[in-house]
């Protein structure tokens, strides 16, 4: 019967694949064991948990490009009432399975989309996680400015990076005869990717780490961690200032 039940969890997981998100199924099977990235994102997450409340009682999340819902699935555990958005079917597919098996489908809620539709809502979030996705868009700083939008108390950011973790403190007004300081290593950098990295032609930009800390600044956050590698933690700092241009680039005259 057990061994029955246990190759048909087999088979299930191999229907749903290729994974990307190494999930520990309460059975003890994983979903992704050879991941080439290692014990993915479970080693991720170890950095970023102790950063996060561990009681997400009465909290509401919106997990951005949730994939295979590894991260909504921490949420729940916490008890947080938890949004997976996600634009590829794919994962959603694996999303919805892995709730029914965590036993968490009343307190996780799959939707298809981008996160361009933050543009079209009036849903706000207590913690958004944007994890792995800003590099992947055309339009960064429109999601970016969409995000810090949408988030009421705080946001896990990561990104893809390039390499450097210099910052330089930008002045408050640069001299147009001294755009050379642009050169230096520190100074906030978004390489454009025209071609593919990695395989990939969606990984469009690689932002340095003095990039990622003044494009959330200017999208109204402060950053009140820094707990790993390509990862941060931010919060609300208030009212935006950019609104009308965003209102404008999204075409929702009336929105605030
Ligand atoms: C690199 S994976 C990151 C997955 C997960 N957030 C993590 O950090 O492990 C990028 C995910 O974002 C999804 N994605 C890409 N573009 C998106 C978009 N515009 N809106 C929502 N999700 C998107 C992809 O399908 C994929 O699942």
């Amino acid at each position: 019967m057990t061994l029955q039940s246990g190759a048909t969890h087999d088979a299930e997981i191999a229907a749903l694949a290729p994974w990307f998100h190494n999930l520990h199924l309460p059975d003890g099977r994983q979903t992704a064991p050879d991941h080439p990235l290692g014990d993915f994102p479970a080693f991720k997450w170890a950095e970023i948990a102790p950063h996060l409340p561990a009681d997400l009682d009465g909290w509401n999340a919106l997990d951005i490009g949730c994939n295979a819902g590894f991260y909504s699935f921490e949420l729940a555990r916490r008890g947080a009432r938890v949004t997976g958005l996600e634009i590829d079917d794919h994962y959603l597919d694996q999303a919805r399975w892995a709730a029914k098996q965590f036993g968490v489908a009343d307190r996780v809620a799959f939707r298809h989309g981008t996160v361009y539709d933050l543009a079209r809502t009036h849903e706000r979030w207590d913690l958004v996680l944007f994890m792995g996705v800003l590099y992947h868009l055309r339009y960064p700083l429109l999601a970016l400015d969409l995000v810090a939008r949408t988030v009421q108390r705080l946001l896990v950011l990561q990104t893809l990076t390039m390499p450097g973790d210099q910052r330089v403190e930008p002045p408050a007004d640069l001299d147009i005869e001294e755009r050379e300081r642009m050169l230096e290593p520190g100074w906030p950098k978004v390489a454009f990717v025209e071609r593919k990295l990695a395989g990939d032609k969606t990984n469009w930009w690689a932002p340095n780490a003095a990039a990622v800390e003044a494009m959330a600044r200017s999208a109204g956050l402060e950053i009140v961690a820094h707990p790993g590698h390509e990862i941060w933690l931010c919060r609300p700092r208030g009212s935006f200032v950019h609104a009308a241009e965003l209102r404008a680039a999204v075409g929702a005259p009336g929105e605030e």
